[in-house]
């Protein structure tokens, strides 16, 4: 009996450090959403404070909670984002994920936003000319390497194997602004995540099976 519970004891450990590492869901604000008091001219909630309080990785999801009043923009352009104006803003780096509709005030919005571009990535609403963003409707978050983007986030698929190039590799490339034609996700590297996900995987299944060898005499 004993030995069996140090086998559910140590898969439990293995299934836990894999879970760590899992992407992750962020519901922005909480059980806030993402709205603006009108009344009181501020947002619903202190959102750099809420962003703060988070670590985002490649792969993660930000989920904004809304409704028709209110916009989600996404940005890498810092100047756009301290403007609360995207009029400006190029196609390449601000996307809008949802628009204000006039028309439906009251309907509920829900908008998942992968995260797939490494460093400062930027939120605001765009809605009461960008009053509602100069009153919080915005915040920051870094995005870190994480475990790399998924396979499912990189779009386009990836391109066929090519043999290496001799030329050394330029790390530099990750630290300037995007290329104005990649689409995001496209500059981020996935090495590392299919090397974690199946390391955790042999670790897990290994303890299972050594487990299951040291459980097997007591059961017989
Ligand atoms: C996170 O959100 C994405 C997009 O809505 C969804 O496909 C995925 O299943 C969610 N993951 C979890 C763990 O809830
Ligand atoms: C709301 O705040 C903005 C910017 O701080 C200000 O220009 C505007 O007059 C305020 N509106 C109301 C109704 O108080
Ligand atoms: C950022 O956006 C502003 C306009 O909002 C534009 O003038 C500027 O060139 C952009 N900067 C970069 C690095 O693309
Ligand atoms: C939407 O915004 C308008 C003013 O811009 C306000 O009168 C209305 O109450 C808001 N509706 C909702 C559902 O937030
Ligand atoms: C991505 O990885 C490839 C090798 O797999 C490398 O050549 C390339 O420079 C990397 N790109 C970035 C942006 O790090």
């Amino acid at each position: 009996m004993e030995v069996l519970w140090t086998a559910v004891a140590l898969a439990v450990i293995c299934y836990n450090a894999g879970e760590a590492h899992a992407y992750q869901n962020y519901t922005v604000g909480g059980a806030s959403g993402w709205f603006f008091d009108a009344q009181k001219n501020a947002s619903v909630t202190d959102y750099t404070k809420w962003a703060s309080s988070q670590t985002f990785g490649l792969g993660d999801y930000l989920i904004f909670n809304t409704n028709g009043n209110h916009s989600v923009i996404q940005t890498y352009n810092m100047t756009t984002y301290k403007n609360c104006n995207f009029d400006d803003a190029e196609d390449s780096d601000t996307f809008v994920w949802t628009a204000v509709d006039p028309l439906k005030p009251n309907t509920r919005v829900r908008v998942s936003v992968p995260l797939t571009i490494k460093g400062a990535n930027y939120f605001f609403s765009s809605a009461m000319d960008g009053i509602e963003c100069v009153n919080g409707l915005k915040f920051e978050v870094k995005v870190g390497a994480g475990q790399g983007l998924p396979s499912s986030l990189m779009h386009p698929p990836p391109p066929p194997y090519l043999e290496p190039s001799p030329a050394p590799a330029d790390d530099s490339a990750a630290n300037i602004p995007r290329d104005a034609t990649a689409p995001p996700g496209i500059d981020n590297n996935n090495s590392g995540s299919e090397i974690t996900n199946s390391a955790v995987l042999s670790a897990f299944l290994l303890q299972f099976f050594f487990s299951l060898a040291l459980l097997l005499p007591n059961l017989y």
